[in-house]
């Protein structure tokens, strides 16, 4: 089963991705967290992708593209993933559509994550995020057990540089501008699956559920 999960900074996409990939044994795979990981390393990529991420811009289409290629080409994809993030730009959907065809592998289905403004404002700036295993938080909706502290691996967790809000004002822009156009190339695909991202997180869960059952036979 291959998926993309698409929407908005906030929606909600790496929280489902995380539970659906642990209830599926399907890899989740996020672009945003993989880049994330390369800047704390600072490799090569890490060095090219952090002023861009931190000024809310896209990355290069060329280096996603190419790390993308690399990430669904390994052994644990062989059943499926779920993309989290990518693509976000339409040269970036023309690359995953020659991808999949290379690979001879088939899009199940693109879920839209619809949501308002004023809904993932307030969660980005409550989100807390842990600095060592990258487990996501949020101070009202889903706090840890103890303040500040991770409660999978005990890391401290910290605002993202990119949830600060001057950021999110670039963030939705370059959404609105280079992601918000893929609604149209994957509608005239077929492929997209529409839910309410407002909606409670277990709520949403049980929907993501049911979509996988239905992705499978579309
Ligand atoms: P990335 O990390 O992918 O950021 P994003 O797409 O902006 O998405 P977020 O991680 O902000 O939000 P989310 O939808 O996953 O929400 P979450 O589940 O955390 O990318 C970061 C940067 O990397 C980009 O800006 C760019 O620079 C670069 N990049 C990445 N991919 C790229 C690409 N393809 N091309 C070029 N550059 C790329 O939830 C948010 C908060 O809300 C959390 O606190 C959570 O607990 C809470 N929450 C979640 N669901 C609910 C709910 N239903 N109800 C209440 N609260 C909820």
């Amino acid at each position: 089963m291959i998926l993309i999960f698409l929407g908005p900074p906030g929606s909600g996409k790496g929280t489902q991705a995380k539970m659906l990939a642990e209830k599926t044994k399907i890899p989740h795979i996020s672009v945003g967290d993989i880049l994330r990981d390369e800047v704390r390393k600072g490799s090569d990529l890490g060095k090219q992708a952090k002023e861009h991420m931190e000024a809310g811009r896209l990355v290069p289409d060329e280096l996603t593209i190419e790390l993308t290629r690399q990430r669904i080409g390994q052994a644990d994809c062989i059943r499926g993933f779920i993309m989290d993030g990518f693509p976000r730009s339409l040269k970036q959907a023309v690359a995953f559509d020659k991808m999949l065809e290379e690979q001879k592998k088939n899009l199940d289905a693109v879920v839209y994550f619809n949501i308002s403004d004023e809904e993932v404002i307030e969660r980005l700036s409550g989100r807390r995020s842990c600095k060592n295993c990258g487990a996501v938080y949020h101070l009202k909706n889903l706090p840890p057990k103890v303040e500040g502290i991770c409660d999978v691996c005990g890391g401290e967790l910290y605002l993202r540089k990119d949830d600060e809000e001057s950021v999110i004002r670039t963030r939705f822009e370059v959404y609105a501008k280079s992601t918000q156009p893929l609604i149209d190339h994957y509608s005239k695909m077929g492929k997209i699956i529409e839910i309410d991202a407002a909606k409670p997180i277990e709520e949403i869960t049980a929907e993501m559920l049911k979509i996988t059952a239905i992705a499978t036979v579309l």
